[in-house]
This record gives C-alpha cells, sequence and structure tokens, in this order.
C-alpha cells in the first residue's frame, strides 16, 4: 500500500513535470507563430529596417511622418527621416528608412515607433514599438540569428556542404571548396549570396528578409565584425 502510494506520488510528479514541459513548449510555439509585430536593425549608420509582421500597404508603409526614431535614453532627440521605402518585394514587410541627420553612432540603444501604417488589406497597424542596438556584431547580433536559422543544418552534428555556421570562426571558414563562404566587405561572397530573399538557403533557413539584409550588412557594411 505504502508502495503503491510512492509510485502513485512518482507518476504524479513525472506527469506534473510533463506538464510543465509542455506549458513551456507550447508558450515558445505560440511565441514563434505569432506574428511579429515590429523588428528593428540598423544595417548601416544611415540605415533603419523595420519590419512588421505582416504586408504593408505601400502609401502609408513609405510615408516617413509615421515613424519616430529616437536615442531610448534621451526620447526628445529624434532622427530626421528623409525616406521610407518598402524593400521587401518577396512579402512587403520590411521598410528602409534613411537617416537624414545620421550619421546614428554606433552601439547605441535606440528605439522605434511607429503609427498608423497600414496593411494590405487596409487595416491599421496601430502604434508599435520595436528596441534594437545600432550597428550589427557577431556576437550581439548574428551568432542568435545563425543558430536559430542555420546551426541545426550546418552544427557539428549534420554540416551541411562541410560548411558549419554554429561559430565566426567556422563561418570564415571552407566548404565544398576552397574559397572562403565568408568574404569580409565581400557582397558576392558565398554566405551572402545564397542567403538572398528567394535563394535556397534563405528558404531553408526560413530567413525573414530583414534577416538577409542584416546578414548581408553585416559581412559588406561592419566587415564581419566580432
Ligand atoms: C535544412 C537544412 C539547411 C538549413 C536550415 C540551412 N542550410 Fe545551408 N546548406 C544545406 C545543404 C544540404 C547544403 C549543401 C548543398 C548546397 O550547397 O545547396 C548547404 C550549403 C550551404 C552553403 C554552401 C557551403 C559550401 O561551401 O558549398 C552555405 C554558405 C550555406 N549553406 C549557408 C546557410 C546559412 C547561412 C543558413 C541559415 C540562414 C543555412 N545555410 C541554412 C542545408 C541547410
Amino acid at each position: 500500500m505504502k508502495r503503491q502510494r510512492a509510485r502513485l506520488r512518482r507518476a504524479v510528479a513525472i506527469l506534473a513535470l510533463l506538464v510543465a514541459g509542455i506549458a513551456t513548449g507550447g508558450c515558445n510555439a505560440a511565441r514563434i507563430l505569432l506574428p511579429n509585430p515590429l523588428r528593428a536593425a540598423s544595417v548601416n549608420a544611415f540605415v533603419v529596417e523595420v519590419e512588421f509582421g505582416e504586408p504593408l500597404e505601400r502609401a502609408s508603409a513609405e510615408d516617413p511622418a509615421r515613424y519616430d526614431l529616437h536615442p531610448s535614453a534621451s526620447p526628445g532627440s529624434r532622427a530626421v527621416i528623409y525616406s521610407a521605402t518598402v524593400v521587401d518585394t518577396l512579402y512587403g514587410r520590411v521598410v528602409q528608412l534613411l537617416i537624414a541627420s545620421g550619421p546614428l553612432p554606433d552601439r547605441e540603444a535606440w528605439e522605434i515607433t511607429t503609427s498608423g501604417v497600414r496593411t494590405d488589406q487596409g487595416r491599421s497597424t496601430g502604434t508599435r514599438t520595436a528596441s534594437f542596438v545600432t550597428g550589427l556584431g557577431y556576437a550581439s547580433d548574428m551568432r542568435m540569428l545563425f543558430a536559430e536559422h542555420c546551426d541545426r543544418c550546418h552544427g557539428a552534428a549534420l554540416a551541411e556542404g562541410h560548411y558549419r555556421t554554429d561559430s565566426l570562426a567556422y563561418l570564415r571558414g571552407v566548404g565544398t571548396d576552397a574559397t572562403p563562404n565568408l568574404i569580409a566587405g565581400d557582397p558576392g561572397c558565398r554566405l551572402v549570396r545564397r542567403t538572398l530573399p528567394g535563394k535556397t538557403m534563405f528558404d531553408q533557413g526560413g530567413l525573414s528578409v530583414l534577416e538577409s539584409d542584416m546578414i548581408r550588412d553585416w559581412v559588406v557594411e561592419y566587415s564581419a565584425r566580432p
């Protein structure tokens, strides 16, 4: 009887652990499934790109007055936005903002608020805010991006194309031939070319257009810095 109760207790404990695991996993899944409402990255000192969760109506998305860009520490000092352009020909979700008052300082916390940009269905996206750090670096921005989108096929277990993406040293390495896949500053290197929108690794990795632009600009604008 005592043993039976102990067994029951253990079963309950295991069940509770399982439920907790599913609950956390479920939470994660919900977070991933939810369209990202707003994301931003400063892909060079004069350009900030903003990604919405849904396809946009061009007229409102390309109105610079709908974007407020400022350092997190001083909301009053706004950057002057010269133009807003939808650069995402695949999904219509990414807007490129050209900064007239630039260059933006490097490695500083900034915030962007959008208001009244409409979706291609004519619905307002309301007011949305995203934070980002200016400039792109491997440790701060890219490591997570590759981990999320590439490492499962280009890690220790698999290394597809004899190429790994799970460290900066590996990224700089070679794969199927003697040419390194990442050549700092070179927009024609394989890592950039194969992750452009519509290319195989863009699709395989499930990249968004913003993420593809981040890879390109990290390699080209920031010389693939650490
Ligand atoms: C589902 C698996 C998968 C995912 C995810 C994936 N790849 Fe690949 N990748 C492959 C395969 C298979 C090859 C080899 C065949 C080829 O070249 O198409 C390859 C080849 C490559 C090559 C060429 C390597 C060489 O030296 O020939 C690069 C560069 C590359 N991938 C980058 C990436 C990046 C960056 C990501 C993430 C955005 C990514 N891949 C995501 C499967 C994947």
